[in-house]
């Protein structure tokens, strides 16, 4: 891996992403992309990881999607290279994702933030997208999931202009999980993730995948889907478990099982 640097158990079953391209902001190129796309593939199959943490540096998350690499393309190039479909895995990856912001995530940067879980901030970093100002919109979910997350005057001025938000303002509205002084962001998400991968990962699974849903569908269709997931997780040793140490007054142990 040239562009991203991976370690599987920086904390106990919790990975750690690392964009590696410092000085260009962490640009998104197709490489850096790609190797993003391999190593999510490889850590949602392994057994001895259950949350994921996925970070920049403290100047830049990522200031989007590489300018220079696209400048000259057409648009059958644009077609035929089809850049945002490396994006699939992200959202097809059934552990938590938890994106560690600090500094620009702007354009590609901020949306993949987004396509990420949950967002952890520090107090520097900067939401935006300004592909309008380079005669481009947002290209990898920026209208859908900021439009989502912000509402649509907020949204609207964000991608019609261009204009940045603080961390402070989009924990404000909802589009981030909470804000830290510069020198805890990551600690935070690995606190976060490490809660997360003490509970069962059955449950966590289809637990993510109802609240996904609900983001992308109808009320009705969506509890119908919730439904089902909450009566599947009885499939597992990890309810039985769970609910015994309840009822016995003992921590849990939870396998995945
Ligand atoms: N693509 C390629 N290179 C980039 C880049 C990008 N998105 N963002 C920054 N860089 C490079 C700069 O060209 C510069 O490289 P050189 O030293 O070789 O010139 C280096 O990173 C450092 O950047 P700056 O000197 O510009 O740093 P700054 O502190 O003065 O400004 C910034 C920081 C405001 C983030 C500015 O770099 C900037 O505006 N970047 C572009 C942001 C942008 O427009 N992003 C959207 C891209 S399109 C997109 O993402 C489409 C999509 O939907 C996926």
């Amino acid at each position: 891996m040239e562009f991203i640097k991976v370690t599987e158990q920086a904390r106990p079953q919790v990975a750690l992403i690392q964009l590696n391209r410092p000085k260009e902001l962490n640009a998104l190129n197709l490489q850096l992309m790609g190797e993003l796309r391999d190593a999510l593939k490889e850590l949602d199959d392994n057994e001895n990881v259950r949350a994921i943490v996925l970070t920049g540096n403290d100047r830049a998350f990522a200031a989007g999607a590489d300018i220079k690499q696209m400048a000259g393309k057409t648009a059958i190039d644009m077609l035929n290279i089809d850049q945002f479909s490396t994006w699939d895995q992200i959202k097809k990856t059934k552990k938590p994702i938890i994106a560690a912001v600090s500094g620009f995530a702007l354009g590609g940067g901020c949306e993949l933030a987004m396509t990420c879980d949950m967002i952890i901030a520090s107090e520097t970093a900067q939401f935006g997208q300004p592909e309008i100002k380079i005669g481009v919109m947002p290209g990898a979910g920026g209208t859908q999931r900021l439009t989502r997350a912000l509402g649509k005057a907020k949204a609207m001025e964000m991608v019609l202009t261009g204009k940045f938000i603080s961390a402070q303002e989009a924990e404000k509205h909802g589009l981030i999980n909470r804000v830290t002084p510069v020198e805890l962001y990551l600690e935070e998400a690995f606190k976060l993730a490490t809660e997360i991968a003490q509970l069962s990962p059955v449950a966590v699974k289809l637990a993510k995948e109802s609240v996904n849903r609900s983001y992308e569908t109808h009320l009705d269709e969506g509890l119908h889907f919730e439904r089902k997931n909450f009566y599947l997780t009885f499939a597992s040793e990890d309810q039985t478990e769970g609910m015994n140490a309840f009822v016995e007054k003992r921590k849990p142990t939870f396998t995945g099982r």
